[in-house]
């Protein structure tokens, strides 16, 4: 029997979340009315605005320090790219000149972005996995940030970028703070 999104622990998660955009894209490229469009790049919008926000507030300050830096930071910066057309999307309209050029090379960044967290064994996920992080207690904590998210930005709270000219970029840098650096590391039992 399939998974149910409760029982999924931490990749199986953003991986659920990542099929999730993807068809939610490919249903843009069959739309055909201006009104299915929208509201298919809304919904992708939506989805991805509180899928970096988990991934930002929650798995990636878990995995600072203990996978590839270089890997971490260049993640960040590619939220933050498809933060800018996400936002540029919301307040555009079908009709308006490089809708669905944006809406696209929203898609293909965000194709690139999702292949490398998803990559076998250098992955973004593969690297954790292997760093031995409790997978089942981050997955609970963006469990529960999820749904706070989902309100807020359905509520019409915009993307922040955080890696961006003028942007504070301490916070893309920083460690989980109220749960200290080793709070999301699995018992040894467990690896
Ligand atoms: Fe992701
Ligand atoms: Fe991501």
């Amino acid at each position: 029997m399939a998974q149910t999104y409760e029982e999924m622990d931490a990749i199986a998660m953003l991986k659920a979340d990542h099929r999730k955009v993807e068809t939610i894209f490919e249903q843009f490229e069959k739309a055909t009315t201006p009104a299915k469009k929208r509201e298919l790049a809304l919904q992708a919008c939506l989805e991805l605005k509180v899928h970096t926000a988990i991934e930002e507030e929650i798995f990636y300050p878990a995995c600072r320090g203990k996978i590839e830096d270089d890997l971490l930071n260049e993640a960040y910066v590619e939220h933050d790219g498809a933060k800018t057309l996400i936002n540029e999307i919301e307040a555009a309209s079908p009709d308006d000149d490089f809708y669905d050029a944006k809406v696209k090379v929203l898609s293909e960044e965000i194709e690139h972005h999702v292949e490398e967290e998803e990559k076998r064994s250098e992955g973004m996920f593969a690297q954790a996995r292997a760093a031995g992080l409790d997978m089942d207690a981050l997955a609970d904590a963006m469990r529960a940030r999820k749904a706070t998210a989902m309100e807020e930005y359905q509520a019409g709270k915009p993307a922040e970028t955080r890696t961006l000219a003028g942007d504070d970029t301490a916070s893309a840098l920083a460690e989980r703070d109220d749960s200290g650096p080793d709070a999301m590391e699995a018992p040894a039992s467990r690896r």
